[in-house]
């Protein structure tokens, strides 16, 4: 199974909605070690996403991706806007011209998305950000696709991955953003982009995972 254009334009259109849903959960763990506004940040921004998607909804992945990212990008102020449009802008230009996404083309494109985010935002493992999850999800979606693992079975490895690697940047020690400014004092608390990470990740597996069963019956 792969996943196509539309099932794109279904994911980003349900990331609206679950960010709309996760708006005061994401500002609550960002006013622990933040200024506050990630909720914010998101719901606003994947709100103008699902506003410019159903002009691109018949173009070619890339460009569904890429017009996401510049929404991002120019909708999101603070740190999460360019970051996370970056993310995607990457991604677009590793879609490239491909019609739909195969497990390896959807590892490809997460690692390059990962790899922007780190670069812009010049995050190491294990700095609190959402880099810290970015990169156990693109690792194991390259492993499932070595393992030639179906894309929704591949999906919820990630799931675990990504669940395993939030948590774990609850310990750490924030060394980039604003978090970053309260030193040990951010030891504790989960890190509100990464959740974000998790969200996106967990809405794509839905969304692949519910058109299997649908091709299944
Ligand atoms: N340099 C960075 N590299 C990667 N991710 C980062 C970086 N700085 C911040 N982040 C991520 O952005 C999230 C905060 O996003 P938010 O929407 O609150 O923007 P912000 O308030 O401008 O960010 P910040 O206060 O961290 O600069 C953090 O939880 C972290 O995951
Ligand atoms: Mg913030």
């Amino acid at each position: 199974m792969n996943l196509s254009s539309q099932q794109t334009v279904q994911w980003l259109t349900k990331c609206a909605e679950i960010f709309a849903r996760e708006q005061d959960n994401l500002t609550e763990l960002d006013r622990a070690i933040g200024d506050g506004d990630h909720g914010l940040n998101m719901h606003r921004g994947f709100q103008k996403v699902a506003e410019k998607l159903p002009s691109v909804a018949d173009k070619n992945i890339a460009i569904i991706l890429k017009t996401t990212g510049m929404t991002l990008l120019s909708s999101v102020g603070g740190a999460s806007g360019p970051l996370f449009g970056t993310f995607f802008i990457k991604a677009a230009q590793a879609a490239a011209d491909k019609p739909y996404l195969t497990l390896a083309d959807l590892a490809e494109i997460i690692t390059a998305g990962t790899e922007g985010v780190a670069m812009r935002g010049k995050a190491e493992p294990g700095d609190k950000t959402m880099c810290d999850v970015w990169w156990p999800v693109s690792e194991s979606l390259s492993i499932s696709a070595t393992q030639n693992l179906p894309l929704d079975q591949a999906l919820k490895e990630a799931i675990i991955a990504a669940r395993l690697a939030l948590e774990a940047t609850v310990p750490m020690q924030a060394r980039k953003g604003r978090a970053s400014y309260l030193g040990e004092r951010s030891i504790g608390h989960q890190d509100p982009g990464a959740t974000s990470v998790l969200l996106m990740m967990d809405t794509l597996q839905q969304i692949v995972s519910a058109s299997s069963a649908s091709s299944v019956n």
